[in-house]
């Protein structure tokens, strides 16, 4: 089989990452069983700078053929925040319906988590994040006319539909079913945002019903945030709206150990469009170019990757490698260690043993 992925590694430590990954996948593939056909996209933003477009206006459909998209991360200090995540990046997860954002927490062994001392099997979750509305949905405005004088006023509007709510509900219970622990947690601020998540809440009630065999809990975002870090072991599969996974998944990754570790797929279930495997991390301008990127996390969206193409055996030999190295005690300096982005990503090639 030939796997046609385009890498898109776009800023910072993004280019340093899918680097790291690719070089895992390239290794694998020589171990035989399966081939890869790389295409590498240089958009972000240096090629803002020189287009002034993230990337191409009929970039989409240069993506539209591909088994996979690989991304590292975007954002870089020369383009605003908001216009280089709406370019790129919010771009081909909207474009290509790609709604339902996965992102798993574990325990990696060797990694010190503030957490580990109180429970040493508690962290096994994976956030599902609905990734296609929401307060992301790009809705709102400013009133520039008033620009400059002090008395602007701005919009943004949140976006929930029936059909977005209960897809990537179904989504969660489907995956809830997979796992040892049976239980979906929905989190909302439904008590003061009354319209948007009162409706997602509703939906819940409804889907829940359809999956008597699934636990299930509705936890206000603040109270979870308590939650994930007082009792871990009371989750399994977390789903929430765009934003309010986004923060969550941030912090989950920390309680695990580093933002660097996390890996997560931007599915598209129906497979009408490509998937997207990204780290959760972004461009971290503040250690970009110095080797010192953690590459775990995009490794692991490697592995996702191999399993979405149905490459199950190979995407766990992946994860065992990768847990193999960090209980080795090979880590990059943000969770511990000396080692660099390389070292890392030769060590996990090297106990691949292809
Ligand atoms: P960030 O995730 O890039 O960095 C936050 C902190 O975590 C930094 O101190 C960084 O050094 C550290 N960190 C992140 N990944 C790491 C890794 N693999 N190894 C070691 N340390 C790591 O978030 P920040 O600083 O808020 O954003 C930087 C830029 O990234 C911005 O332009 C932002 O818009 C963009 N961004 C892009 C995302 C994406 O493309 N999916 C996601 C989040 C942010
Ligand atoms: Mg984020």
């Amino acid at each position: 089989t030939e796997f046609r992925i385009a890498a898109i590694p776009a800023d910072g430590i993004g280019r340093e990452v899918v680097a790291a990954g690719r070089a895992v996948l390239d290794a694998l593939q020589a171990g035989g069983g399966f081939s890869i056909a790389w295409e590498e996209f240089p958009w972000g933003s240096d090629y803002y700078a020189e287009h002034g477009v993230m990337m191409p206006e009929d970039g989409l459909a240069a993506l539209e053929g591909f088994d996979a998209i690989y991304f590292g991360a975007v954002g870089w200090p020369t383009v605003p925040d908001h216009v280089s995540l709406w370019g790129l990046r919010l771009r081909i997860c909207q474009g290509f319906d790609q709604w339902a954002n996965v992102r798993p927490v574990q325990f990696l062994p060797g990694i010190e988590s503030p957490l580990r001392k109180a429970d040493e099997a508690a962290l096994d979750w994976v956030v599902v994040r609905e990734n296609s509305e929401g307060e992301y949905a790009g809705l709102g405005g400013r009133n520039l006319a008033s620009r400059g004088r002090g008395g602007e006023i701005a919009v943004q509007s949140a976006l929930f539909t029936e059909v977005g709510c209960e897809r990537i509900m179904r989504f969660a219970f489907d995956l809830a079913r997979t796992r040892t622990r049976r239980k979906v947690a929905s989190v909302t601020k439904s008590n003061a945002q009354q319209y948007g998540m009162v409706l997602w809440d509703d939906v819940f009630r409804r889907v829940a019903a359809d999956y008597p065999d699934v636990e299930t809990e509705r936890v206000l975002v603040d109270a979870m945030a308590a939650k994930f870090v007082l009792h871990p072991e009371d989750l399994s599969v977390v789903v929430a709206s765009n934003l309010n996974a986004d923060i969550l998944s941030d912090l989950g990754s920390a309680l695990a150990g580093s933002l660097g570790l996390a890996a997560s797929a931007n599915l598209n279930p129906e497979r009408r469009f490509p998937s997207m495997f990204e780290p959760v991390h972004g461009s971290a301008p503040d250690i970009a170019g110095r080797g010192a990127a953690n590459p775990v996390g995009a490794i692991g969206s490697a592995a996702m990757m191999l399993e979405h193409l149905g490459r199950r055996e190979e995407a766990a030999r992946v994860a065992a490698a990768v847990e193999a190295v960090t209980a080795r005690g090979v880590r990059t300096r943000d969770v511990g260690g000396t080692a660099s982005t390389d070292e890392v990503t030769a060590a996990v090639v090297a106990e691949l043993g292809v």
